[in-house]
């Protein structure tokens, strides 16, 4: 079992320079928001954002393994902390919108300090993370960060208008999760590569990987959402209650006839406050080999990622990109 220590091992001095280098740069004026914004950063999670950031740069750089040294530029530091403020402010606006009361295993900022407090603390990470961006004026970088908060933000909205509509396609689904995950991340390795000054074809293949990854990545966390046992931190089967069709339920959908995926349908509109139809839509797709299925496609993400990185000498960093893989793939969490 690959875990997240094994993965932050090889970039571990990197990472307790990027912890500092947020911690110096990014702090509030005024105390209830510099109460709301140690919160919000204080559950950061994996930081599989910033990791992957810094294992791109290293890994197409070929840099020398040196364990116990930064390896890092300043300007690979400043882009992992971009991304992963604009991931932070994404899941607090998230949870305002999805009126989720936990992230993590911990109250949303919202179930804190109400919506509307919630909103203006994601507005201000954005906003620090854009200035300070400026500030550096490392503008390469802020533009590539921009282009991945307007993607974010289409997948958020297409995704809410497809769980109104009831109507999201296999085709739908992989829109929304390009937008509102795998284009961050793509992003994020991009930007590692970029950071280091390495070629356009690098930083390409660096964003293919990332977005590999990622598609995989939100494909995990789709089944990790119809485990009742997950270790997520959030309670189990909220897609189904948000009208949210995701993969596992798509692959069923697509095996059943127009009566049945009808049923499944005025199931699935029930599932907000109505527990046996939820039951009865969760054990159809469990049934159904759902989740069977969505891993076969998740993997083949994950073959692909670790193909686009096999190219690149085999140095700690590269293992690490392919562990990540594994990781992703093994996650319960
Ligand atoms: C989590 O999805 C949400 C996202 C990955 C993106 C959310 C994006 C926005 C709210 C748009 C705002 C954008 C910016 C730049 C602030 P999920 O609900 O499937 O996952 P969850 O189960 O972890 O909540
Ligand atoms: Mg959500």
């Amino acid at each position: 079992m690959i875990t997240i220590d094994d993965i932050r091992r090889p970039i571990s001095a990197d990472l307790e320079a990027f912890d500092k280098f947020v911690a110096d740069n990014f702090n509030a004026e005024g105390e209830m928001l510099q109460e709301m914004l140690t919160y919000a950063l204080s559950s950061r999670g994996k930081g599989i954002r910033p990791i992957l950031t810094m294992l791109s740069a290293l890994t197409c750089t070929a840099a020398t393994y040196r364990p116990d040294e930064r390896n890092c530029t300043k300007r690979t530091y400043l882009a992992a902390l971009m991304m992963e403020m604009i991931h932070t402010a994404s899941l607090i606006h998230d949870d305002v919108l999805d009126s989720a009361d936990e992230r993590r295993g911990k109250p949303s900022v919202n179930a804190k300090w109400q919506s509307n407090l919630a909103i203006i603390l994601g507005d201000y990470i954005l906003a620090r993370t854009m200035s300070l961006g400026m500030a550096s004026a490392q503008y390469d970088i802020v533009s590539y960060v921009g282009t991945a908060m307007a993607a974010l933000c289409e997948g958020e909205v297409l995704q809410s208008q497809h769980a109104k509509s009831l109507d999201t396609t296999r085709d739908d689904y992989f829109t929304i999760i390009y937008q509102k995950t795998a284009s961050l991340l793509g992003v994020c390795a991009a930007l590692g590569a970029l950071s280091m000054g390495a070629s356009r074809e690098d930083i390409d293949r660096m964003r293919k990987y990332g977005e590999a990854l990622g598609i995989a990545f939100q494909i995990q966390d789709d089944i990790l959402d119809y485990n009742r046992n997950n270790n997520t931190g959030k309670p189990a089967n909220n897609d189904l209650r948000e009208h949210k069709i995701t993969l596992p339920m798509i692959e069923v959908m697509e095996s059943k006839s127009e009566e049945e995926v009808k049923e499944m349908k005025e199931l699935l509109k029930r599932c907000k406050d109505d527990e046996a139809a939820l039951d009865q839509l969760h054990n159809m797709v469990i049934e159904g080999g759902g989740i069977e299925r969505a891993t076969e496609v998740m993997q083949a993400y994950l073959s692909r990622a670790m193909h686009l990185v096999s190219k690149y000498e085999d140095t700690p960093y590269r293992k690490a990109l392919i562990d990540l893989c594994t990781f992703v793939a093994e996650r319960d969490k």
